[in-house]
């Protein structure tokens, strides 16, 4: 096993919420024997760091504990001939922390130095047991133990975005349509209940079929095969999907789903297209935006793959995908609509719909359309509940957002926008309420 490393070239203090901390001298961490090419989070001052080997054998790596793209915590990455691949978008970096690729720049692209991950001063092994030095610090080594057993202080917690998040139970989601159950879940005269907001909520469809639900709510209304609530007055409207009054488009709902990550990361995965281009090395295309009211639409024209692209979203989290194939007419469009239950648990609606310029629809394309919907909610369930995430950073300079991120950067803008109208609107009524107190 190698031995030692010290006084890192490319030192830069850990921020802990965006304020530099003072931390000199030497920390233990971790034993040598338990760091291995699987990144381990470790506390060193009260900063998280990931250490590992990016060979078996190799010296010890002490990187900080999340990736600077998209906060991904790097224990989630994983060792690639010798470099530490980041498991969301595949960003790689060295020993030293420096990013050396960006999939989605495609094969000239050059990682811009933001992207480098920080690294603690120095980082040593001595007695059996890994040290950091998080700052510069007079001791050039660290103690010896002398017999002793060292105590690593306890892992701490990943520190949060400096700016506002997006989580699932934000005020500004009163003001909002929320899906809440398929309609066939809700039989004449029936009741059914379900959870929004952290609260439960009963539907009841009386018998002239109109809905009402217990709490009350600003509205109650049945559109593209979903039941949905606003609690409040909502700020933006039901999106329109153009699809489903075509008489010739078959359609099918995916099972819904739950996954503990929030309705933000779900949607931001769902518009994803640097992750969709996947690995290896393969330039992104940029998509033409368009911002609308609470929303936006964005198209990608891919020439070589004969595809027109469309990615539509409505605040909060309502979103549509649109995949038309220009050689054969045919058009899949897949609706994704987030619930947001609870501030650990976030419902999935899917839908898909299939229809073609000319002609009917085989039951076949619809099959397929439908498996290729299910792997790709698959693949976003499974990659969001490993690292989880409270939120959706909405402050830009909390993460590092690159060309083939536009559509995710529309996103969280326009996802502001709508909080910001929330904060506004909760602020009025804590007026109005006073006033009239
Ligand atoms: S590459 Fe790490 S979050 Fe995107």
């Amino acid at each position: 096993m190698a031995s030692s490393r010290t006084a890192n070239s490319r030192t830069t203090t850990p921020l802990t919420g965006g304020r530099a901390m003072a931390s000199t001298g030497w920390y233990p961490v971790a034993r040598s024997s338990e760091v291995g090419t699987t990144p381990r989070q470790v506390g060193a001052a009260g900063q998280a760091y990931v250490v590992l080997r990016t060979r078996p054998g190799a010296e010890v790596t002490a990187l900080s504990a999340r990736c600077p793209h998209r906060l991904v915590p790097l224990t989630t990455a994983t060792v690639v001939d010798g470099r530490v691949r980041c498991s969301y978008h595949g960003w790689e970096f060295n020993a030293e922390g420096r990013c050396v690729e960006i999939p989605s720049l495609g094969p000239a692209g050059t990682p811009p130095p933001r992207a480098d991950l920080s690294a603690p001063w120095a980082v040593e092994e001595r007695d059996g047991w890994v040290w950091l030095a998080p700052d510069p610090t007079p001791a050039a080594r660290p103690p010896r133990t002398d017999g002793t057993t060292p105590s690593p202080e306890p892992v701490p917690d990943l520190p949060p975005p400096a700016g506002p998040v997006l989580d699932n139970l934000h005020p500004a989601l009163e003001h909002a349509w929320h899906p809440v159950a398929p309609s066939t879940d809700l039989r004449a005269s029936g009741y059914l209940q379900t959870r929004l907001l952290g609260r439960t909520w009963t539907v009841h469809r009386r018998a002239g079929g109109e809905l009402d639900a217990d709490p009350p709510a600003w509205g109650v209304a049945e559109r593209l095969g979903v039941v949905w609530i606003a609690p409040a007055e909502p700020w933006a409207e039901l999106l329109a999907v153009p699809e489903t009054a075509d008489p010739l488009a078959v359609s099918g709902w995916l099972p819904p789903t739950r996954s503990p990550a929030s309705a933000g990361a779900l949607a931001d995965a769902f518009l994803d297209t640097s992750r969709r281009a996947g690995h290896p090395t393969s330039e992104v295309a940029v998509p033409e935006l368009t911002y609308e009211r609470n929303g936006f639409s964005g198209v990608q024209e891919e020439q070589l793959g004969g595809r027109r692209v469309t990615a539509v979203h409505r605040a909060p989290f309502q979103l549509v995908r649109r995949e038309e194939d220009l050689r054969t007419g045919v058009v899949t469009t897949v609706l994704r609509l987030l619930q947001p239950e609870d501030a650990d648990s976030t419902r999935v609606h899917t839908c898909v719909l299939v229809q073609r310029t000319s002609g009917a629809v085989s039951p076949r394309a619809l099959a397929t359309a439908v498996a290729s919907a299910t792997a790709a909610l698959d693949e976003d369930l499974a990659l969001l509940a490993r690292w989880g995430g409270t939120g959706l950073p909405l402050l830009p300079r909390d993460e590092l957002h690159l060309r083939a991120d536009r559509l995710g950067v529309a996103l969280r803008r326009t996802l502001a926008d709508f909080a910001a109208d929330g904060a506004a609107a909760g602020q009025a009524e804590e007026l109005q309420r006073r006033a009239t107190a």
